[in-house]
């Protein structure tokens, strides 16, 4: 299964799942492309030394979010892409973009949706003193970090965890759920039904 993953930043969710692919943990899933909004970003250039394709085209050279991501989805198209992974995309999907890859895109967030949503959900997390926080993957819909749940892994709050420990307990948590999650897709194993995502057996 021919997968895209979108990163706009440092990229190490990126790197968990190239790692994973290298290990044959992706099921049969293969990344055909990696793509951003900002050519810059540490990610991408984890891509590019990783041999992968890359798109990499800055959104403030698009008029729209609409043109931005007829371009992508052009990028998408001609590399075969059956599954989107968002992994740090800091945009907003256009809604046609969520409309023509619907039940094919994934996101991971964290903390445990649906609390703490938005773009600092570490730090909200920690800030609102909360014992257990952790993290999400889950379908993408037209809202913010809204749609089916496909898996939750909890990361306790310690109380001599500075924000800085409690990152680092989050993303090595992320590098662990996220290929999985992957994996499982490739095999054809999330069924969703409303808001519900089963895990089938194989
Ligand atoms: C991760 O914490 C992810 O949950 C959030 O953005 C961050 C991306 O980190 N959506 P990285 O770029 O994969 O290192």
């Amino acid at each position: 299964m021919n997968i895209a993953v979108l990163a706009s930043g440092n990229g190490s969710n990126l790197q968990a799942l190239i790692e994973a692919q290298a290990r044959g943990d992706l099921g049969g899933g293969k990344i055909v492309l990696a793509a951003g909004d900002k050519p810059g970003a540490l990610a991408l250039k984890r891509a590019i030394k990783a041999g992968i394709k890359v798109f990499a085209e800055d959104a403030a050279a698009f008029g729209t979010r609409e043109e931005f991501d007829q371009a992508l989805m052009g990028a998408l198209e001609r590399a075969g892409v059956e599954l989107v992974v968002l992994a740090g995309y800091m945009r907003l999907l256009s809604p046609a973009f969520v409309s023509s890859y619907e039940g094919r895109i994934i996101n991971i967030h964290p903390s445990l949706l649906p609390a703490f949503k938005g773009t600092h959900g570490i730090k909200d997390a920690y800030d609102h003193g909360v014992k257990v926080t952790g993290v999400t993957v889950h379908f993408v819909d037209v809202e913010l970090d809204n749609g089916p749940i496909i898996m939750q892994r909890e990361v306790p709050v310690s109380e001599d965890d500075t924000l800085e420990t409690l990152e680092e307990k989050i993303h090595k948590a992320e590098h662990m759920i996220y290929p999985e999650a992957v994996r499982l897709f490739a095999e054809g194993r999330l069924s969703v039904k409303g808001r519900k995502v089963k895990i089938l057996e194989l």
